[in-house]
């Protein structure tokens, strides 16, 4: 079941735009909040050192989400408000959020790092700033339950915790725990967030198996912690399908949805002419969720290639336009 957030009881107004800091951000633990502040971290510095090689990419996402957008806007009922909602908008490096701001009456962003975007959203004019709300919050209602559970095992010697996890991670259920934050929107963006929700959890417990331990688990099946692979494996795949039936949730019947996210990492080495392709993220299992839920008036999509670390490696992005079934 996914629970309600009420913001009259979280929102602090001394400021030109709302604030509403969820339970469920205080719940998770500071160590794997810092590993959510640190990767927004690591964006804005990317950003800044690789500029010109990440204006392609930035525009790219910016016209996509207002292209969208602009279509929500046209079909929508007129006499209707006009709310836009954006998911993990971090530093809005790649959100056009002064022109959303300018075209919905009401802009909502949902961001476990709230920190990151209230410094975007102090960039707006008053009058932008009046229409914005951010909400701290974890998307997926699973973060901090999953973050204790692993702390209990993370007590224990290294085998001992790798002979727990993995049936504690599989009993974990991952669906139906999203938290609602509003309904009938008449703009949903997902920008790059797909494949975050699902990994930072996992990203945040390597991280502090490796400061417990002083090794590294691994990322491929094989390995001494192969169970525990195998059984991480489903909870990013469930997390991923519980994303789209949530942007689904969340927008109105004639509304919109942009969906973008990484597909594929092109890895770049001295010694190969090919580059290794990775993929990012799980199309068979996510192609048929999309297929359930939304129709698109151009189902192929925009693609792109986004310059992450020049020379090195490239993420290949796919931008899709989404309306819901009715
Ligand atoms: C790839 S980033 C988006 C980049 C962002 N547009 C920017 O310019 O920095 C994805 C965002 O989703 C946020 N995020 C990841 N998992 C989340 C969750 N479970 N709940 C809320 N936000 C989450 C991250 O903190 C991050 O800011």
């Amino acid at each position: 079941m996914s629970k309600e957030i009420d913001p009259r009881k979280n929102t602090e107004t001394a400021r030109g735009y709302g604030l509403v800091i969820h339970r469920s951000v205080r719940d998770i633990p500071a160590t794997t909040r810092a590993r959510f502040a640190e990767e927004n971290r690591s964006i804005r510095e990317r950003t800044e050192r690789f500029g010109l090689a990440y204006n392609e990419h930035i525009q790219k996402s910016q016209q996509a989400i207002l292209t969208t957008a602009d279509r929500a806007l046209s079909r929508a009922p007129q006499e209707k408000e006009k709310t836009a909602l954006i998911l993990g908008s971090g530093n809005c490096l790649d959100i056009p959020l002064a022109e959303l701001t300018d075209r919905f009456d009401k802009v909502t962003l949902v961001e476990i790092d709230h920190q990151s975007t209230e410094a975007a959203v102090k960039k707006l004019s008053p009058e932008q700033q009046q229409k914005t709300t951010i909400i701290a919050t974890d998307i997926t209602g699973v973060v901090a339950d999953f973050a204790k559970r692993m702390d209990l095992h993370l007590n224990r010697p290294m085998q001992a915790f790798l002979a727990r996890a993995p049936g504690s991670v599989a009993q974990f259920d991952v669906t139906g725990k999203g938290l609602s934050v509003g309904a009938d929107y008449t703009f949903v963006s997902s920008q790059l967030v797909m494949t975050q929700v699902s990994s930072l959890p996992i990203l945040s417990l390597r991280e502090k198996f490796f400061k417990k331990y002083g090794v590294h688990l691994s990322t491929q099946p094989g390995g001494a912690d192969h169970e525990l692979i195998m059984a991480l494996q489903p909870k990013t795949i469930g997390l991923q399908q519980e994303h789209i039936r949530q942007l689904a949730r969340l927008v109105a019947p004639s509304g919109t949805v942009h969906f973008a996210d990484t597909v594929t990492l092109f890895k770049y080495s001295p010694f190969s002419k090919e580059p290794k392709r990775l993929p990012v993220s799980n199309p068979q299992f996510i192609v048929p969720v999309i297929g359930e839920q939304f129709t698109s008036p151009n189902p192929q999509g925009d693609a792109w290639l986004w310059n992450h670390e020049p020379g090195k490696s490239q993420f290949l992005v796919m931008a899709h336009s989404f309306d819901p079934k009715p």
